[in-house]
């Protein structure tokens, strides 16, 4: 028997189905409210409201538990790479050897880039934000592609998503080159995923490079746990942008912009500037976890606590653990991170912080990581960008292929009731 919600408006009683999920989550549909009721919800954030029906990622923010099509992130992490991870999420299950060698191969020999969006690209300015490039150069590849105007066809999309999965690294290794005043690498189809992109980023025409197998495992694994993570601001974004029938560049553009912002990819850019901003005034931590405790001082601590996660963030105790590993391999000594290590000691006794569900998130940690790895700060949002990619897809393609309407909601006005217009000359 299915449960049905009951609401009570101008004494009028009123009742709507309620939906359950696979993992008993429950919702009302409120898809007849305004026809009949005239009212309609509003949810400022949507904290409270679903957007839509999805099988791709489920979590728990009170568990502390993240699965991407039913597998735990911490399985993932552990024991699979990222195309295998890109694959799930964006097919619906774990590859054969067989799929994967194909899927393997497609973006192994994708990953050239059009010499033509080198034009473009040396148009901007040495100091472009990457991810302001990136967002950019990503719906210029519609340009390139124009056959992805007419995405409905479905092998089309196959080989758009192969393209982006494919080129994404290649673009985004472009601003630091630049950034160094360095040539800009080819891709290497002899190499992996993530061995070309650190490849692509560090090596140059002066002498050879190897890849260290520790930072391509480390990278491996933080792209997994940045793959996905359901109906977050970028993800909505791509969602919205692409149910008006828009092409999948377009609409992965727009989430890139979107995951730029400090309240979302863009923290943990600023978790590490907050860091370096300690350090640079002597490194009093206690100042500064004082400050944090005192709204007045105008100082947010950045990297603390989740929107969704109550109690922990999965990907941040794998992440910890892995940044453990990582600097003790390197052998990285960096007074950033000693600094890192005293606010999560702090955040993780002090009752201020215990109290406010303040732990370490995943972007505490991942700005460590990718600052052991040798990864520019201005570049940290672009590895979460490169990261999230197939999680964009996925979603784009569940929304495509569910044929969900247009993404339009509604407001409640609150301006000005209806005035006479007054000439210039009398106002
Ligand atoms: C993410 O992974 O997208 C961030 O944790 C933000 C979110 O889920 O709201």
């Amino acid at each position: 028997m299915s449960q049905i919600a009951e609401v009570t408006i101008d004494g009028q009683n009123y009742q709507f189905p309620v939906i359950e999920g696979s993992e008993s989550e429950k919702a009302i549909d409120i898809a007849k409210l305004r026809d009949q009721t005239g009212y309609i919800t509003i949810d400022s954030g949507f904290k409270n409201t679903g957007a839509t029906k999805s099988a791709i990622t489920f979590l728990d923010g009170e568990e502390g538990i993240l699965r991407y099509r039913g597998y735990s992130i911490e399985e993932l992490a552990e024991k699979a790479s990222f195309l295998e991870v890109a694959y799930l999420l964006i097919y619906g299950e774990l590859p054969t050897q067989e799929e994967y060698q194909k899927f393997e191969h497609e973006v192994r020999t994708h990953t050239l880039v059009n010499e033509d969006m080198r034009k473009i690209f040396e148009g901007f300015p040495v100091n472009a934000h990457p991810m302001g490039v990136l967002s950019s150069l990503v719906s210029a590849m519609s340009a390139f592609y124009p056959d992805t105007y007419d995405s409905t066809a479905e092998d089309v999309t196959d080989l758009h998503i192969i393209r982006l999965l494919a080129k994404l690294p290649t673009i985004a290794t472009w601003s630091y080159k630049k950034s160094q005043g360095h040539p800009v690498n080819y891709p290497n189809n002899n190499l992996d995923y993530c061995s070309n992109f650190l490849s692509m980023m560090f090596a140059l025409p002066v002498e050879s490079y190897e890849v260290d197998p520790v930072v391509s495992a480390a990278l491996n694994k933080l792209l997994i746990l940045h793959a996905d993570h359901e109906q977050n601001c970028s993800t909505s974004t791509v969602r919205l942008v692409g149910s008006s029938q828009a092409n999948i560049y377009s609409s992965i553009s727009a989430g890139i912009s979107a995951l730029w912002g400090p309240l979302h990819g863009g923290a943990n850019q600023e978790v590490i500037e907050m860091l370096e901003a300690i350090r640079a005034d002597g490194g009093d931590t206690q100042k500064y976890i004082n400050m944090a405790k005192d709204k007045s001082s105008g100082f947010r601590l950045f990297g603390f606590g989740h929107r969704v996660y109550k109690n922990f963030d999965p990907r941040a105790r794998i992440i910890k653990k892995a940044a453990n590993e990582v600097l003790t391999k390197l052998g990285v000594n960096d007074p950033v991170l000693d600094i890192a290590r005293q606010l999560e000691a702090a955040a993780l006794e002090d009752d201020y912080f215990v109290s406010r569900k303040l732990y370490p998130n995943v972007d505490f940690y991942s700005g460590i990581i990718y600052r052991a790895l040798g990864i520019p700060t201005n570049m940290f949002t672009v590895m979460f960008a490169i990261g999230r990619l197939p999680g964009w897809i996925a979603q784009w393609k569940e929304m495509r292929t569910n044929k969900e309407p247009i993404g339009r909601p509604r407001q409640v006005y609150v301006g000005p009731t209806q005035r006479e217009f007054v000439a210039i000359e009398n106002r």
